[in-house]
């Protein structure tokens, strides 16, 4: 059988492509979209982050997801730094979660509540792919609306902690390969994964109907 962090990529390569083929990604990506997009895309990840970074302190000692809480990889900080920068000293008196964006935090919440299976698949979906595809997006993001390298607005997308992205993530999907559950509750854990990519595309849905181009 292929190791689990094999099958884990592979069950969610097909979704994988549809986040980042969305309109509201490709527009982003393409430059299409005004800072006002991405600063409230900015403020949509802030509620994920909250969820999956408040309850990870009491996961810490969890058999099965304590090995994957990593404080070098928490972005809070950094999204908060985005924030102030994008919105304002008044940002935090703004934040408003779109529909999506509250269901996803909500089902971070009840698995870093009753499933430390389920909050190892939002961790993966969200931080593994932070440190790959995350990159493309920081490099735009400062073509695009001219931030300073990895500076405020970005740092969402840099890990200082992690000098070396490529080494962590092989450690990373070693971990998983560890992890200690059997091998239906690896397979809950992969239609989780799958699940936490059809949250992340219904935020970016959402947040395409928010911002449509007029051209
Ligand atoms: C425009 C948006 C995106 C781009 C350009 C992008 C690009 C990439 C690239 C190039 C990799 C390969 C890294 C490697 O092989 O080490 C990757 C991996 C990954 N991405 Fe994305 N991505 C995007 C959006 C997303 C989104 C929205 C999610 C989910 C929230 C995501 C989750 C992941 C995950 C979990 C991995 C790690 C796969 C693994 O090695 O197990 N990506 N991404």
């Amino acid at each position: 059988m292929d190791s689990f962090s094999s099958l884990i990529r592979t069950a969610s390569h097909e979704q994988h492509v549809a986040a980042e083929t969305s309109t509201f990604m490709s527009d982003l990506l393409g430059g299409r979209l005004g800072v006002a997009a991405y600063a409230r895309y900015t403020e949509q990840l802030w509620f994920v982050y909250e969820a999956l970074e408040s309850t990870a302190e009491r996961l810490a000692a969890d058999p099965v997801a304590g090995p994957f809480v990593r404080p070098e990889l928490f972005r809070l900080p950094a999204l908060e730094r985005d924030l102030a920068h994008l919105r304002g000293p008044g940002w935090r008196a703004g934040l408003s979660a779109l529909p999506a964006t509250r269901a996803y935090a909500d089902r971070v919440r009840e698995c870093a509540e009753r499933w430390p299976g389920g909050y190892v698949a939002h961790h993966y979906t969200r931080y593994l792919g932070d440190l790959s595809g995350g990159q493309i997006i920081r490099d735009r993001a400062e073509k695009t609306w001219g931030f300073a390298r990895k500076g405020d607005g970005v740092r969402f997308y840099v890990f200082d902690a992690i000098p070396n992205p490529a080494a962590f993530k092989r450690d990373y999907r070693e971990l998983l390969d560890r992890i200690g559950v059997d091998d239906l509750e690896k397979q809950r854990v992969v239609s989780e994964c799958k699940r936490a990519f059809a949250l992340n595309t219904a935020v970016f849905g959402a947040l395409g109907e928010e911002f449509p181009l007029s051209a």
